[in-house]
C-alpha cells in the first residue's frame, strides 16, 4: 500500500463531494459499474457485501434487486454521502459502516461479494490476503472491477495515479483467487488497464 489506511480515508473524504461526477466522466469507469452490477446478479433474498463501497455506485444500484446489501469502506465522507444517495432513492434494505478489506466489519451471511475500483489500492499481497479474507465469509460469487493490467501497461500513459495506486496484473488477481477456492468464470476487458473478474466458490459449481 503505498499510503496509509488513514491517508487514503482522508483523501476521499476530501473528494467525496465531488466524487460522483468526476468518475462518471469516465468510460472505462462507467462500463466497470454496469459490468460488475449485472455479472453481480443477485436474487431478492441475497445479502451483498460491498467492500470500498465508496458513495454506493455498486451497492446502491444492487439493492433495488438484492435482498440487503452490505457497505464497507475507510472513508466517513465517501459513506455519508451513499447514506444521502439511500435516503434520496427510498432504500431501508443498505447500510453503510467503516471496515477495512482486511477486516470487513461483518459476520452475518454473505452471498455475493462485490468491490469496484477499490482493491488497487493495497499491495498484492494485501490483496491476496483480502481475497483470502472474503472466501473465508462464504460467498457463492465475487465480482471484482477495478484497475489491473492485461498487459504491460504504456508506462507514459497509466490510467490511474502511480502515486496512490498499486494495480496488479490479471494474472496475479486470477491466481490469488484460485488458490483461495474459487473458479473464475469470466474475465471482462473494458480496457488494457481495467477489468471485471468474475469468480465463484467452485465447489458450489459441482
Ligand atoms: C475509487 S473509490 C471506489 C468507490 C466505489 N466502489 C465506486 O465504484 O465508485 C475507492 C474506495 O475505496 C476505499 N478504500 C481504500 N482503501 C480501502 C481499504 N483498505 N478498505 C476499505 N475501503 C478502502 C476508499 O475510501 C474509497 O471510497
Amino acid at each position: 500500500m503505498k499510503r496509509t489506511i488513514e491517508e487514503h480515508a482522508d483523501r476521499f473524504d476530501e473528494i467525496a463531494a465531488d466524487y460522483d461526477d468526476s468518475q462518471n466522466q469516465t468510460a472505462e469507469y462507467r462500463a466497470c459499474v454496469s459490468l460488475v452490477v449485472d455479472h453481480a446478479d443477485p436474487g431478492p433474498e441475497d445479502v451483498v457485501l460491498d467492500l470500498g463501497c465508496g458513495t454506493g455506485a455498486i451497492g446502491l444500484a444492487l439493492a433495488e434487486r438484492a435482498g440487503r446489501v452490505v457497505g464497507r469502506d475507510i472513508s466517513e465522507g465517501m459513506m455519508e454521502r451513499a447514506r444521502e444517495k439511500a435516503a434520496e432513492r427510498g432504500l431501508d434494505n443498505v447500510e453503510f459502516g467503516r471496515g477495512t478489506f482486511r477486516d470487513p466489519a461483518y459476520d452475518g451471511r454473505v452471498d455475493v461479494v462485490v468491490s469496484n475500483f477499490a482493491m488497487h489500492h493495497l499491495a498484492d499481497e494485501e490483496k491476496r490476503e483480502a481475497i483470502e479474507t472474503i472466501a473465508a465469509l462464504g460467498p457463492r460469487r465475487f465480482v471484482l472491477g477495478d484497475v489491473m493490467f492485461f498487459g504491460s501497461p504504456d508506462p507514459e500513459n497509466p490510467l490511474y495515479s502511480p502515486e496512490v495506486d498499486d494495480p496488479a496484473t490479471v494474472g496475479m488477481l486470477a491466481d490469488a483467487l484460485t488458490d483461495a477456492g474459487f473458479a473464475l468464470t469470466a474475465v471482462e476487458m473494458v480496457h488494457e488497464q481495467f477489468g471485471v473478474l468474475v469468480a465463484e466458490r467452485a465447489e458450489a459449481r459441482e
